[in-house]
């Protein structure tokens, strides 16, 4: 059976409620109750690991001042990026305090780390640089996990890749152990509206079958 048909006859109702998650980056003022964040991030831990090692660390910005001081300090990275693009100032301020507001607005933000203390060593750089992608593949996977559970709790929320740009920063800011290497934001809340579906390219052109 095609798995439009299956969907239609409603004999795949997981698969049809997991094309229903969206980016959401405007929330409700409600906040997030840490029990419901911690039940989020428990079920992100489900998520599958090279060696079962987990590797994510997740750094919960519940507070509106964690969720500022780190606003804040990736936005100094990020000024100071546009500006050496050569970009007006006022474009400049403009781009960075739509960052800033996007973060302080939203209820909650979780900052996902890679725990690079949970690699194993090698002699070699090629097979280190394979095990960091492990633990960078682990941590995405996690993520991928969270906005879904986030979503099935009747949260929604949005991947922002700011802190790859500025990782010293979200570190220093939040005071993280040095071995945390952040490498993504993810912010949630009650979505404020019910965005579009963004378009998927059709299967054909992302797979060979061989
Ligand atoms: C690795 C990654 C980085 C992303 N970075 C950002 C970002 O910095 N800002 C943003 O608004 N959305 C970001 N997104 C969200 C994507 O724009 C979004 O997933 C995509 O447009 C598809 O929309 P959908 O998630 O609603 O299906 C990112 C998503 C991923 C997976």
């Amino acid at each position: 059976m095609q798995m439009t048909q299956a969907l239609e006859q409603g004999f795949c109702d997981y698969l049809g409620w997991l094309r229903t998650r969206r980016s959401v980056r405007r929330f409700t003022p409600q906040p997030v109750s840490e029990a419901l964040l911690r039940t989020v991030l428990e079920t992100a831990t489900w998520a599958p690991s090279a060696h079962n090692r987990q590797p994510w660390r997740f750094a919960a910005a519940h507070s509106a001042a964690a969720r500022a001081n780190l606003a804040h300090a990736m936005a100094e990275d990020f000024r100071r990026d546009l500006l050496a693009d050569g970009l007006p100032v006022d474009e400049v301020e403009a781009q960075t305090a739509r960052s800033i507001s996007r973060i302080t607005n939203a209820p909650a933000a979780v900052l996902l780390c890679l725990d690079v203390e949970q690699e194993d060593r090698y002699p070699d750089p090629r097979r280190q640089q394979a095990e960091r992608l492990m633990g960078v593949q682990g941590v995405a996977l996690a993520g991928a996990y969270l906005l879904l559970a986030a979503h099935a709790a009747g949260l929604a929320g949005v991947w922002m890749c700011a802190p790859l740009f500025a990782p010293q920063s979200a570190q220093r800011t939040l005071n993280l152990p040095h071995a945390w290497v952040p490498q993504a934001l993810v912010l949630l809340g009650y979505p404020a509206a019910a965005p579009a579906a963004r378009p998927r390219r059709p299967i054909d052109e992302v797979t060979l079958i061989l």
